[in-house]
C-alpha cells in the first residue's frame, strides 16, 4: 500500500460533508495506470441520499473513463478502522473486482482485506444468467 493512496484519502476527508453524522470519511482508489481518485462522504438532510466516500471516489474515476483498478483505501478518525459498508462492497466488487481494501485511522491502525473476503458469494453479472 503506497502512502500516496492513504495521503489522498486523508486529504479528501477534509472535505467531508458530514454535518449530520459528524463522521468524516476519506477514500482513494488507484487506477491500473497509477492515477489516484479520491472522495469524501457527502450527506444530505434527506439522510438516505448520503453517499459514502468510497463511492464518491469510484464515481469520479468511472466518470473520467477509468475501468481498471488496483486498490482502494478508506480513512476515518474512528477508534477502530472503518471497513466499507455493504452498499460500497457491492459497488467496489462490481467496478473494481477483487482488489485489496485498506482501512486506516488517525492513530495509525491499519487493516487490509481482499474484496472476496468482504463480499463472499457476491451477486454480480455472472448471477444474472437465466
Ligand atoms: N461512510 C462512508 O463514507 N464510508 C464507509 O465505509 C462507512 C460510512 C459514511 C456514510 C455517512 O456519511 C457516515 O459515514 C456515517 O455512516
Amino acid at each position: 500500500m503506497s502512502t500516496a493512496l492513504l495521503d489522498a484519502a486523508w486529504k479528501a476527508r477534509q472535505n467531508a460533508c458530514c454535518e449530520y453524522s459528524g463522521f468524516a470519511v476519506g477514500a482513494a482508489v488507484e487506477a491500473s495506470d497509477g492515477r489516484i481518485y479520491s472522495g469524501c462522504n457527502i450527506e444530505n438532510a434527506s439522510y438516505g441520499l448520503t453517499v459514502c466516500a468510497e463511492r464518491v471516489a469510484i464515481w469520479k474515476a468511472l466518470s473520467e473513463g477509468v475501468r481498471e483498478f488496483r486498490r482502494i483505501a478508506v480513512v476515518t478518525a474512528a477508534e477502530s478502522v472503518t471497513p466499507p459498508c455493504g452498499a460500497c462492497r457491492q459497488i467496489i466488487w462490481e467496478y473494481c473486482g477483487d482488489i485489496p481494501v485498506t482501512a486506516s485511522n488517525a492513530t495509525g491502525d491499519r487493516q487490509s482485506w481482499e474484496m472476496h473476503d468482504l463480499l463472499p458469494d457476491a451477486f454480480d453479472c455472472a448471477k444474472l444468467k437465466r
